[in-house]
């Protein structure tokens, strides 16, 4: 039964969890879900001043977090991410893959090689290498959860240029089905949160007609909060999610129903 807060109180108690992208935004918000029902929180993002913020503002709450400073392109940053938070922690039971960025907008032929590789990069090689160094350690216990989070864009292509990172979430869809074949047999589940359009830092940064325009696709008739998208990252995490494996869990307030899509 959910607590008055609306999280339940007790859920992640003993549980490990690294947090990518953890600093703000979605994975800000999923930091201190998971924090707030038990669990001990690594949060590893590029942004040391965010990051070291999240973690005061966890402890405040009564929370146990720690911040590691982790660009997740870094394969030798990653790997120290994750052995370390064994060797201080004894384990890792959840890894949520959410550190991400949106690609510049502009359409197919005029986007530049470099900002296709520069995003592409980041959230699928990231969310690899991330993935790579956990379940190694999840593998030696037997348990894990691993949630990815992709976006709407895989299923449905945005009403503005962004191939870079339409394809970075179509791989990231397509890493979770892959993943589940090599890593059920060890315990361990893979699904992926996509979220629809969500207020935080990303969409700030790209004005506010972006998010305008979405809201008129959005049949809930709101855009998206990070605590939305914590809450089915905290689910997907659960005890409760135990039997749900591969899937991608859209939390977009029924944008990806409606198909007349204004531009
Ligand atoms: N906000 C949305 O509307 C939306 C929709 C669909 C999917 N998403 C996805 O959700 C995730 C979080 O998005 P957000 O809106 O909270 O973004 P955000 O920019 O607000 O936060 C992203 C976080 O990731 C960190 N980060 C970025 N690159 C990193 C790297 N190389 N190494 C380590 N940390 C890095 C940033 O420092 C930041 O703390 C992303 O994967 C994004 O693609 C967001």
């Amino acid at each position: 039964m959910a607590g008055a807060n609306g999280t339940y109180a007790g859920r992640f108690d003993g549980r490990v969890a690294v947090v990518t992208g953890g600093a703000m935004g979605i994975g800000g918000a999923a930091a201190r879900r998971l924090a707030r029902e038990g669990a001990t929180v690594v949060i590893a993002d590029r942004d040391e001043k965010a990051g070291a913020e999240n973690v005061k503002t966890i402890t405040a709450a009564g929370g146990k977090a720690s911040f590691v400073a982790c660009d997740v392109t870094d394969e030798a940053a990653v790997r120290a991410l994750m052995e370390g938070t064994v060797a201080k922690h004894g384990r890792i039971d959840i890894l949520t893959n959410v550190a991400g960025v949106t690609a510049k907008k502009a359409g197919v032929d005029d986007t530049t090689l470099e900002e296709f590789r520069r995003v592409t990069t980041i959230n699928i090689e990231g969310t690899f290498l991330c993935t790579k160094y956990a379940a190694r350690a999840m593998k030696a216990r037997k348990y894990g959860r691993i949630i990815n989070i992709s976006s709407t864009t895989s299923i449905m292509p945005t009403t503005y240029g962004n191939s870079p990172y339409t394809a970075s979430k179509g791989a990231v869809s397509a890493l979770t089905r892959q993943w589940v074949m090599e890593l059920a047999e060890h315990g361990i589940s893979v699904n992926a949160v996509a979220p629809g359009p969500t207020r935080s830092p990303m969409t700030e940064a790209l004005g506010p007609k972006m998010l305008a325009d979405r809201l008129k696709l959005i049949p809930a008739g709101r855009i998206g909060e990070p605590d939305d998208q914590a809450a089915a990252i905290a689910f997907l995490a659960s005890e409760e999610a135990g039997y749900i494996n591969g899937q991608v869990l859209v939390v977009d307030g029924g944008m990806t129903v409606v198909r007349n899509a204004a531009r």
